[in-house]
């Protein structure tokens, strides 16, 4: 937020909002407790461009479509690191990729580096140590009395940080064997109520609160110098592995520099607390809808028993939860009604509009996915209703590119997007594999605001399904579900065709690639000429020096097939080139096939 008359041209067209009260403006009408959700109520009367004050700070909030399509276009806008991520940040001895501002070359540097540990391979790679964690919560509940309800939150934070930690830094926080939770948590908690906290009390005030200021201080400290031991073991283990931690003691940037210890150590905080308050809040909602939805909690049962089986001594392999596709629905869905971070926030790069309002550059704009993900004009008429066929594959075409942004956007969205979906897919279907999920207390469902929203005071209980063995039979039960592919038998020689296949790929992380190996594997084997390249290999200009390329070098002969990722819209380094051929004005492909 900014002082008023830095975020507005004079003569803008006038943004509708509240009226406000002298010195504390809307303030009082945002209860503590119920601060974002009152913003949605009232983003849904005063429209998709809403304005607010706090304690003469303004606060725009956007809600629309139109308005999200500017502020997600990564040349006229960037991120704000709003208030409490700053309280965070500046605490810590160093930003972290969460609270740093994007032009910090410490975040470049750690992008860089931590980048490929986010990988589908590196994602593959963690899965048994998610599997681990699962099982313990899995064996917790299934030792439960008849009828003895689950505080379904808790149990749910236990597992995320527990894996995040494990996966993260092969650390084991043992929650799920603790009454309480671990002293590093409580600090987190401290932490992050104090950095919300600030926003409501005036700085004047705020210095006089010296308690709570001691209180903050100490639970980083206690947060520091729990992650430096971890580092320091493993410096003295001689390993530095191939985890989040391995890659930055060990990792260098695009310019070969490497992190600094004091960074390693807030990076380390910054995933324990990004990686596992938005995961726990994610599955616990979806826990929530399930017991509401019996006819959704059916149909994902079903898939679960076709894919995973019903033996449950055989631990899910990686590829079978690939496999799945209503369990993901579900957890898009879940996210759609509670992204549980549940705003962001960008700022223009110069004076700029946001559907069709002024603004002057660095003005914080809030993006509310919240609020966007309920539009039934996006939606349709039942936007509110939980319905994991808003995701159906027939319908996701239909999804406007910027309708929904539960991970931010651009550059600076979460990083461990697919950690987080793998995490919450393995542990719902391993939850649906075993249990029904009873709600025992007919449940309302209230929402417990703090960075993130979670379920406040969700439980239920667990009725164990029927027609599960363990061991007792062959594994046909379920879908034989193998990595890689079986491969088809090679034509002999003879056969072969010949026919031109050019296979290009663009990858920074080996995943497209690797498909695209596949593929180029597959037409040698099915008698093509089969030639294998990065994009930007056939765009030569760009080797000339050419800002632009005016020419690619594509085949008309025989066919060509192209496998790229994307990161956040932008090309991987290998692909750059091609891109911004296809953008130019000679792109042409005529004739290629
Ligand atoms: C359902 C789960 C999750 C949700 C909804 C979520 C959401 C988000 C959002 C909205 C942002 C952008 C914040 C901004 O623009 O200010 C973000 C950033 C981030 N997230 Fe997540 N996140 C989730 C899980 C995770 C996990 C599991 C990790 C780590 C393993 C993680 C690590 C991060 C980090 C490090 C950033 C900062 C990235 C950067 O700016 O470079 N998140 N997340």
């Amino acid at each position: 937020m900014a002082a008023q008359s830095d975020t507005r041209p004079p003569g803008a067209r006038p943004i509708p909002g509240p009226p406000a009260k002298p010195v504390v403006g809307n303030l009082l009408d945002l209860p503590s407790g119920r601060t974002i959700q009152t913003i949605v109520d009232l983003a849904a009367r005063y429209g998709p461009m809403m304005h607010l004050t706090m304690l003469g700070q303004d606060l725009f909030v956007a809600s629309g479509l139109e308005m999200f399509d500017d502020l997600c276009d990564e040349t006229r806008f960037a991120k704000f690191v709003a208030r409490p991520q700053k309280v965070m940040g500046t605490a810590l001895p160093t930003r972290g990729l969460f609270t740093a501002d994007s032009d910090d070359p410490l975040w470049k540097s750690a992008h860089e580096i931590l980048l490929p540990a986010f990988s589908q391979r590196s994602i593959q790679g963690y899965h048994p140590m998610m599997v681990d964690i699962a099982e313990q919560l899995l064996l917790k509940w299934e030792r439960l009395n008849p009828g003895e309800a689950v505080d379904v939150t808790a149990d749910m934070t236990r597992l995320t940080l527990d894996t995040i930690a494990l996966c993260g830094f092969g650390y084991r926080f043992n929650s799920f064997y603790r009454d309480t939770a671990h002293p590093f948590v409580q600090a987190m908690r401290t932490m992050l109520d104090e950095s919300q906290a600030q926003l409501r009390i005036p700085g004047p005030v705020d210095r006089l609160r010296t308690r709570a200021h001691r209180r903050f201080a100490a639970a980083i400290e206690l947060m520091t110098d729990t992650v430096q031991a971890i580092i320091d073991e493993r410096r003295t283990s001689g390993e530095a592995g191939q985890d989040l931690l391995g890659r930055m003691l060990d990792g260098v940037d695009k310019a070969g520099l490497s992190l600094p210890d004091r960074d390693i150590v807030s990076q380390c905080i910054t995933f324990l607390v990004a990686g596992h308050e938005t995961t726990s809040g994610l599955l616990s909602f979806a826990v929530h809808y399930l017991t509401k939805n019996p006819a959704v909690a059916a149909r994902a049962q079903a898939e679960v028993d076709e894919v995973l089986g019903t033996d449950l001594s055989v631990a899910p392999t990686a590829a079978q939860v690939g496999k799945l596709t209503y369990v993901p629905q579900i957890l898009e869905e879940t996210l759609r009604l509670w992204p549980t971070a549940p705003a962001f926030f960008r700022r223009p790069l110069e004076d700029t509009s946001v559907g069709g309002y002024e603004f002057r550059a660095g003005t914080p704009i809030m993006a509310l996915s919240t609020a966007l993900h309920r539009r039934p004009e996006i939606w349709g008429p039942d936007a509110a209703q939980f319905d994991p066929d808003h995701f159906d594959p027939a319908r996701r075409s239909d999804i406007p590119p910027n309708a929904y942004k539960p991970f931010g956007t651009g550059a600076r969205a979460c990083i461990g997007r697919q950690f987080a979906l793998q995490e919450a897919i393995l542990v719902l279907a391993m939850v649906l594999q075993r249990f029904d999920l009873v709600d025992h207390a007919g449940y309302q469902l209230k929402i417990k605001e703090s960075i993130t929203i979670k379920p406040d005071g969700l439980t239920i209980t667990l009725r164990p399904r029927g027609g599960r063995t363990t061991g007792q039979t062959p594994r046909a039960a379920a879908t034989p579900v193998t990595t890689p592919q079986t491969r088809p038998a090679p034509v002999p020689p003879a056969d072969r065709h010949g026919t031109p296949l050019l296979v290009l790929f663009g990858s920074n992380l080996g995943a497209a690639e690797d498909l695209a190996t596949r593929i180029a594997r597959d037409g040698t084997d099915r008698g093509w000429a089969t030639t294998l390249a990065p994009l930007d290999d056939r765009v030569g200009a760009v080797r000339m020096g050419e800002a632009s390329p005016s020419r690619a070098d594509l085949p008309t002969e025989g066919a060509v097939v192209v496998v790229t990722a994307s990161y956040n819209g932008m090309p991987p380094d290998n692909a750059a080139g091609f891109c911004d051929w296809l953008r130019g004005d000679t792109a042409s492909a005529a004739g290629v096939r």
